[in-house]
């Protein structure tokens, strides 16, 4: 048993998605949440200014007594796994390897499509780890930089999300995958336009809560769950708090019960 917070982080909200699952089935642990907020999106930057971005996350997150960091983050964990887990002492994961691992075990025709950030579609990670599971899979990919904005600007149903997501998906769609990545934290809100345009036989995988579900399983075998009934959560950003607790109570969807607190992030 280890009754320490497990930290959580992401560029921005999105990883708020994975926070929702891990309250789900995890209800006792303690969560610390990071939303990069005043330097979101990491999506279009360069992978170098992402590690430094991610190096500075977890150096926040790990000023507090921390059992466990998700980098609940498509892009921070396209640039900046698997080389920055040997720089820390503490146990971390990505969503990659546990969201790939989802798609391939649902594919039946062996088509899987991935959605990102430019970030995470040119870095080739999703590639690379479901061809490391499956070789025989046929990856199809597509950055969908327009989502993210669609997203935090709460446009997540309707004609415009609509006609963004059929510009984005209906190549994906003609070339008949049944299983698609949702590959950025944010993607989930859009999850009803995104089914809408792939069709209902589809499999959406939300990285966030598979990501959650895969820690669950660490945090078990190596008996690292707490012994708490009901866990509390503290979240920090990098910009102002006013609108986080509306904003990310949609991703969260329920409303942040919890401190909101900002952080000067440069500084770590
Ligand atoms: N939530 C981030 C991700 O999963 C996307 C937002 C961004 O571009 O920073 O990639």
């Amino acid at each position: 048993m280890d009754n320490r917070p497990i930290g959580i982080f992401d560029s921005g909200l999105g990883g708020l998605t994975c926070v929702r699952k891990v309250m789900e089935i995890m209800p006792g642990e303690d969560i610390i949440y990071f939303g990069d907020t005043g330097r979101v999106p990491y999506g279009t930057r360069s992978p170098q200014t992402v590690v430094k971005y991610v190096r500075q996350d977890i150096n926040f997150l790990k000023s507090f007594d921390i059992k466990f960091i998700i980098i609940a983050c498509g892009t921070a964990s396209s640039a900046a796994l698997p080389q920055i887990l040997s720089e820390y002492d503490t146990r971390m994961i990505g969503v990659l390897e546990p969201t790939a691992a989802k798609a391939v075990q649902l594919t039946k025709n062996k088509r899987i499509g991935v959605i990102g950030t430019a970030g995470t579609i040119n870095s080739g990670r999703y590639l690379e780890c479901i061809k490391a599971i499956d070789p025989a899979v046929e990856v199809f990919r597509k950055a969908c930089p327009m989502f993210v904005p669609l997203v935090e600007n709460g446009y997540t149903h309707g004609e415009v999300a609509r006609l963004v997501a059929e510009e984005y998906l209906l190549p994906m769609k003609a070339a008949g995958v049944d299983t698609l990545i949702l590959g950025c934290t944010h993607y989930p809100l859009l999850r009803e336009t995104i089914q809408q345009v792939m069709g209902e036989t589809v499999r959406l995988v939300d990285a966030g809560a598979e990501t959650a579900v895969y820690a669950r399983e660490l945090l078990e075998k190596n008996q690292m769950l707490c012994s708490r009934k009901y866990g509390s959560a503290r979240y920090y950003v990098s910009d102002s708090i006013s609108g986080f607790a509306e904003l990310g109570s949609s991703f969260l969807e329920q409303p942040i019960d919890g401190s909101v607190n900002k952080v000067e992030i440069e500084k770590y």
